[in-house]
């Protein structure tokens, strides 16, 4: 199946770390930060749960938590904790997913097609309190995210459901936003911006971050 910006999260039942879970009653009123990593008992992934995990009250500040799943089982997704916890200093705090036969690694096209072996990608998924995918980003086992990154996508898609800007190549929260180029009445922007706006060409306006 193939998921797109804009499709309805898929709904699972699954085991994980934190017992049996349904996602969309899980998730709640949440944004949700789904992300799939290649194996256990691996490096990089070691070091990926530890990042997720110390993101915790950041995420809890922002109505978001984080979800990981990958096609290992859920015990030994629990053997392996005790090895983040022991050579991270922090254990995830958030649920891991069983996923051994992969129902939930093909529902979410984790699985490459022609993967010589049953390694997920790592995936992430942001999902916003309708259960709507709005943001994908993937990349090769050998890359492990920056979670920073996660954080401020996740700022970016929560500031412009609410304000009628877009954020800027390096944006991060604070900074000075992009006026959408539809908005043009001059009362309106006047209206939205009160800390006003500069005007570098017609189609790029800045103001400093509203909110
Ligand atoms: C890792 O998490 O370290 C890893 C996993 C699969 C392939 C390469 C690295």
């Amino acid at each position: 199946m193939s998921l797109h910006i804009g499709s309805l999260a898929p709904d699972f039942t699954a085991d994980t770390t934190h017992g049996t879970l349904q996602f969309h009653d899980w998730a709640a009123t949440n944004w949700v930060i789904f992300f799939s990593h290649p194996r256990d008992f691996t490096p990089v992934c070691t070091t990926e749960l530890a990042a997720a995990a110390r993101l915790h009250d950041r995420l809890q500040e922002r109505n978001a938590k984080a979800i990981a799943i990958s096609v290992d089982s859920v015990v030994d997704h629990k053997r392996w904790i005790e090895d983040i916890e022991a050579t991270q200093g922090i254990a995830p705090n958030f649920p891991i997913i069983g996923d051994p036969d992969r129902k939930v690694s093909l529902l979410y096209d984790l699985v490459p097609p022609d993967a010589p072996d049953t390694f997920t990608v790592r995936s992430v998924f942001f999902i916003d309190p309708n259960r709507k995918v709005r943001a994908m980003i993937t990349y090769p086992a050998s890359t492990g995210r920056n979670f920073e990154e996660l954080l401020r996508v996740l700022d970016s898609l929560q500031l412009t459901d609410v304000h009628k800007v877009a954020t800027p190549a390096n944006w991060t929260h604070g900074e000075e936003v992009v006026i959408v180029p539809s908005l043009t009445d001059p009362e309106e922007i006047a209206r939205r911006f009160p800390k006003g706006h500069r005007v570098i060409r017609p189609w790029l306006r800045m103001t400093p971050q509203p909110g």
